[in-house]
């Protein structure tokens, strides 16, 4: 059973369309008003105070009904609070691209985006300054779309699987097949993305995907929503492991996706093992900030439906945010936080944890930062 009539992959290859008409999505982004709206005397907007202590404070201060609707990707802010609505999906794999939270104009300034190689020919190069300058060229053309309006602060990028399966649709994502050279991949293209040298201002928060052994779409009847990848731990230690090792210990990544695929039973986004034991205890991800893991576009949903490991939405929901997912992408399904919530199985203390989580990668960016102060909000269009 399966609903997505668009897969993600297709989503990829739109450049300069209108992904949000397209999915009947309204939005625009703003910066909150730290100045003379509710939110001013909010401690989020007190930029003395360490990220963690300002997203707390937000969480803090936000409605219960209002946490339901801000766990995903479509979230719609907080009226009492002055919180803008904000959507996590925005896309940049090679360029800044088309993807429910960016928006185009229909012709001139904001029409299109410089739309590099696909990464497997410019991590062919063997050159990680081009790697890198490739990556700063594209987060300042992001940026340029968030302030004007037109785009998140976080993207659904880089896609840094190893290559392994050449019959997996989309290889051409990747940086390659060799977990070395995509070590060195990543450590450049973050730098670019992210802005590494502005510790620790975040140009633009990156993320991750897809975590972890995910190298499979649709073959022989499997496809990729319930497929269980069965992985020896001296593979995944080996293979499948290093450039997330890369991302998440050493270059501090603001973000991560979850994958489609179970890891020897265990839908990835519900697996504590890969996202708390791995992700944050082992590879010390939580330190210096409290970075979050995004879904794949409706991965909780398999997790009952095609994986089958649960028996109810509700408990689908539970099982990821428990196990350490904090932000869910939704296509055409809600996710049954409510719910989870309403039957016991999900706490306010974890729903507090992915939100303050999620807000501190945008506090990092500088979204609630005045715009004076922060070096990345004067790029536009020229
Ligand atoms: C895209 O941006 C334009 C200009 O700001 C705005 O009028 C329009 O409503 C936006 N479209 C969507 C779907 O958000
Ligand atoms: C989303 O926010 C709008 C504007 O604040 C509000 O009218 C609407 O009821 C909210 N929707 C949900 C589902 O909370
Ligand atoms: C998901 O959404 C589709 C389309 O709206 C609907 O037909 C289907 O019943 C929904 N599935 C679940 C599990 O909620």
């Amino acid at each position: 059973m399966h609903f997505r009539s668009l897969p993600a992959a297709a989503l990829l290859l739109t450049s300069a369309q209108h992904a949000s008409a397209q999915f009947g999505f309204e939005w625009e982004f703003t910066y909150p008003d730290c100045v003379n709206g509710p939110l001013a005397s909010n401690a989020v907007c007190d930029t003395s105070a360490s990220s963690a202590d300002r997203a707390a404070a937000l969480v803090k201060a936000m409605p219960l009904k209002d946490k339901f609707r801000n766990l995903v990707d479509r979230s719609n802010g907080s009226r009492s609070l002055g919180l803008a609505r904000y959507e996590w999906w925005s896309e940049a794999l090679h360029g800044v691209a088309g993807s429910p939270g960016v928006n185009f104009s229909e012709s001139g300034d904001y029409s299109y985006a410089t739309s590099f190689p696909m990464p497997i020919l410019f991590s062919a190069a063997f050159d990680d300054q081009l790697v890198e300058d490739i990556a700063t060229t594209i987060s300042t053309e992001a940026r340029a779309y968030s302030n004007a309006g037109r785009a998140g602060l976080d993207f659904f990028t880089p896609n840094i699987n190893p290559y392994k399966d050449p019959r997996w649709g989309r290889g051409s994502e990747t940086p390659g097949d060799d977990p070395f050279r995509i070590m060195g991949y990543v450590k450049h293209l973050l730098l670019g993305l992210e802005g590494g040298h502005n510790p620790p201002l975040k140009k633009m928060i990156a993320t991750c995907k897809h975590f972890a052994g995910y190298d499979m779409e649709i073959w022989d009847g499997v496809i990729r929503y319930g497929f269980d990848a069965l992985i020896t731990s001296q593979d995944l230690a080996g293979y499948y492991m290093p450039p997330f090792q890369q991302r998440a210990r050493d270059s501090k990544v603001g973000s991560i996706m979850c994958s489609y695929n179970a890891i020897n039973g265990v839908p990835a986004c519900a697996d504590s093992y890969i996202m708390d034991d791995i992700l944050r205890k082992h590879w010390n991800w939580n330190q210096p900030n409290h970075p979050y893991v995004t879904s794949d576009c409706n991965a909780i949903l398999d997790i009952w439906t095609n994986h089958e490991y649960v028996s109810t939405p509700e408990e689908a929901a539970a099982a990821s945010y428990n196990a350490g997912t904090d932000q869910v992408c939704e296509v055409f399904n809600r996710t049954a936080v409510e719910g989870a919530y309403d039957k016991g199985l999900l706490s306010e203390a974890v729903i507090d944890r992915a939100l303050r989580r999620q807000y501190e990668a945008l506090i990092i960016a500088g979204y609630f930062d005045p715009a004076d102060s922060n070096p990345y909000r004067s790029i536009g269009w020229d």
